[in-house]
């Protein structure tokens, strides 16, 4: 059976002091939570410090970003081995900010999908179209192309060690939440491509929504029976906000067990 996973993408916001506010309001809340999963991705420079916070606490830590080379002179990059050693367990691979504003094809977010899984991190890999997709109609070619590029490079079983998030663009911090249903075409989409090619994988694959999803939406989202939980934006940084949607993923995960 696949457990949620909730994962709060901090940004480029706040600072050390605010982290370490937001994780005070988070934590003992959380700490209820005893059926689904949670992780929290901060800056770079927060890492270690929110780490440390995290400590004795079930809520795992996540990087927003990491290279696709190994080591060298890549000024500004950050490894995953360097990751790992700060203790991160998933890092964000391919969000949509990262493919437009940085300029990241697919075949970069393949090599980096790769060299998460070669230092035994999760990559929680982001797929999904912009509107003018959506709105002619292509939203599956985009996020098979998407998809096909990371099988290609590591394989379908790959997968199993990562993570699919289905973000449609339209939807990441504009207040524009895909509807249940339409997030649940595009998951069940993306299964059933895996699946083509590997059943197990598929199965086992946990994929989660992006884009808007706030405390007011989440357990909609989470019924769908393809939703396995979120990848959560501006509403993370909102301590009952992201309370709440963790809340939320607590008790579709108890519905399935029931
Ligand atoms: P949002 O962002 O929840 O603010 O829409 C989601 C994301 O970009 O991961």
């Amino acid at each position: 059976m696949r457990v949620k996973l909730v994962a709060g993408n901090w940004k480029m916001n706040g600072s050390l002091a605010s982290s370490q506010a937001l994780l005070k309001a988070i934590l003992p809340p959380l700490a209820a939570l005893d059926r689904a999963h949670y992780a929290v991705c901060p800056p770079f420079p927060y890492l270690a410090a929110v780490g440390q916070a995290l400590r004795g606490s079930k809520v795992q830590l996540g990087a927003q970003d990491l290279s696709q080379f190994d080591d060298g002179a890549y000024t500004g990059a950050v490894s995953g081995a360097m990751l790992a050693e700060c203790g991160c367990r998933h890092v964000i691979v391919g969000h949509s900010e990262r493919r437009t504003v940085f300029g990241e094809t697919d075949e970069i977010v393949a090599a980096k999908y790769a060299q998460a899984l070669k230092h035994g991190l999760s990559p929680i890999l982001c797929v999904g179209e912009v509107l003018g997709e959506r709105e002619s109609g292509v939203t599956e070619t985009v996020v098979a192309r998407q998809l096909d590029a990371v099988t290609a490079r590591c394989g379908t079983q790959a997968l199993s060690r990562g993570v699919v998030a289905y973000e449609p663009v339209w939807a990441i911090g504009t207040g524009k939440t895909a509807s249940p249903e339409q997030a649940q075409a595009v998951h069940a989409f993306i299964r059933g491509r895996v699946g083509a090619a590997d059943r197990r994988t598929a199965e086992a694959l946990l994929i989660l929504y992006g884009g808007s999803v706030k405390a007011g939406n989440a357990a909609q989202l989470f019924a769908m029976p393809d939703v396995d939980g979120g990848l959560i934006g501006g509403a993370s940084l909102v301590a009952d906000e992201f309370v709440a949607i963790c809340r939320a993923a607590q008790s579709a995960q108890e519905t399935v067990r029931t």
